[in-house]
C-alpha cells in the first residue's frame, strides 16, 4: 500500500485528459499534475529543448514524492522516457505510447488500416510504428502530423468552425487516400476534439492514447504492491503560466470545482 501521488505531466493541458480515467479506474489514487503552459506547444520543438524541460518537470515532480511519474505526452514519451527511466531509477517512469501500442497490436488485424495522428516530434520519431511492429509485424500504419490542433487546444478553440476546418484540412486526404479506418489519437490535447472526429468521421474506430495508459499504471502498482487506499488527500495541479483556459479546462475535464482550491502556480526557472 501507498498513499503517496502519482505524478502526471504534460506539455500542456492535454494529459488532463488521463485523469479521468484514471479515476474512473483507481478512485483511491491521487495525483499531482504538472502542466508547462508557459512553454507549450512541445511538438514542434527540438528533442533536445524537449529534453531539458522535461528534466526540470522530473525533479519538481520527484521532489514532491510523488510514487510513479506518468509522462501524460505522447511527444515527451517518444523523446525521452529512457533519459527520465535513467535519472530517476528508484521511481517507475510510465510513457503513453508502449501502452496504447500494446492495444493497437491486440486489436487491430492485417485488415485494418491504422492512422497514427500526432505532433511533428512524435510522428518524426516513428515511435509508435515502430512498437506496434514488434508487437504485432502484421498491423499496416500511416502517421500524419497535425501540428496546428495542440495551439488551436491550448486556446480553447475547440466546438467551432475554425477546428473543424482544420482537422479537414489535415485528415480529410489522408484518411481517404491511405483507406484509414482506425485512428490512433497519439498526442494526449486529442481526447478534446474526439467528438469533432467522431462527428466528422463517424465509422472510424479511434484508439486513445490518454486513457490507455492507465492499464499500465496498473500494472507497475500491481507490481510494487503500490495502489493506494481509500484517503481524503487532494489532487493537486500545477502549470508553469496560469492561465484562464487552463483553470477553465480542469474544470471541465474533471467536472469538479473543489480543484480551483488546489491550482497552483509553478515556475520552473526560478
Ligand atoms: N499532449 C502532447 C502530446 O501528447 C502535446 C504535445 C505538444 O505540446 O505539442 O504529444
Amino acid at each position: 500500500m501507498d498513499n503517496r501521488p502519482i505524478g502526471f505531466f504534460d506539455s500542456g493541458l492535454g494529459g488532463l485528459t488521463s485523469i479521468p480515467h484514471l479515476m474512473k479506474n483507481l478512485p483511491n489514487e491521487r495525483i499531482i499534475f504538472f502542466g508547462d503552459t508557459a512553454r507549450t506547444p512541445y511538438g514542434s520543438k527540438s528533442p533536445e529543448t524537449i529534453r531539458q524541460f522535461t528534466m526540470q518537470i522530473g525533479e519538481f515532480l520527484v521532489k514532491q514524492n510523488v510514487k510513479m511519474i506518468v509522462i501524460a505526452c505522447n511527444t515527451i514519451s517518444a523523446t525521452c522516457l529512457t533519459e527520465l527511466r535513467e535519472k530517476y531509477p528508484h521511481i517507475p517512469v510510465v510513457g503513453v505510447i508502449s501502452p496504447t501500442a500494446r492495444v493497437v497490436a491486440n486489436s487491430c488485424s492485417e485488415e485494418d488500416k491504422v492512422g497514427i495522428i500526432a505532433t511533428k516530434v512524435t510522428v518524426e520519431s516513428k515511435a509508435y510504428e515502430n512498437k506496434i511492429r514488434e508487437k504485432n509485424p502484421n498491423i499496416n500504419t500511416a502517421s500524419k502530423a497535425c501540428p496546428a490542433f495542440v495551439p488551436l487546444i491550448e486556446e480553447g478553440i475547440i466546438d467551432n468552425e475554425i477546428m473543424d476546418l482544420t482537422i479537414k484540412y489535415y485528415l480529410d486526404d489522408f484518411i481517404e487516400k491511405e483507406k484509414i479506418n482506425t485512428l490512433v489519437l497519439g498526442c494526449t490535447h486529442y481526447p478534446l476534439i474526439g467528438e469533432n472526429l467522431g462527428k466528422l468521421y463517424p465509422d472510424i474506430k479511434i484508439i486513445n492514447s490518454s486513457k490507455e495508459v492507465v492499464d499500465a499504471i496498473k500494472i507497475e502498482l500491481d507490481k510494487r504492491d503500490g495502489f493506494a487506499e481509500e484517503n481524503d488527500l487532494e489532487n493537486r495541479f500545477f502549470a508553469s503560466d496560469l492561465s484562464e483556459n487552463f483553470v477553465m479546462m480542469i474544470k471541465k475535464i474533471l467536472g469538479k470545482e473543489e480543484v480551483s482550491l488546489n491550482i497552483h502556480f509553478k515556475n520552473l526557472d526560478i
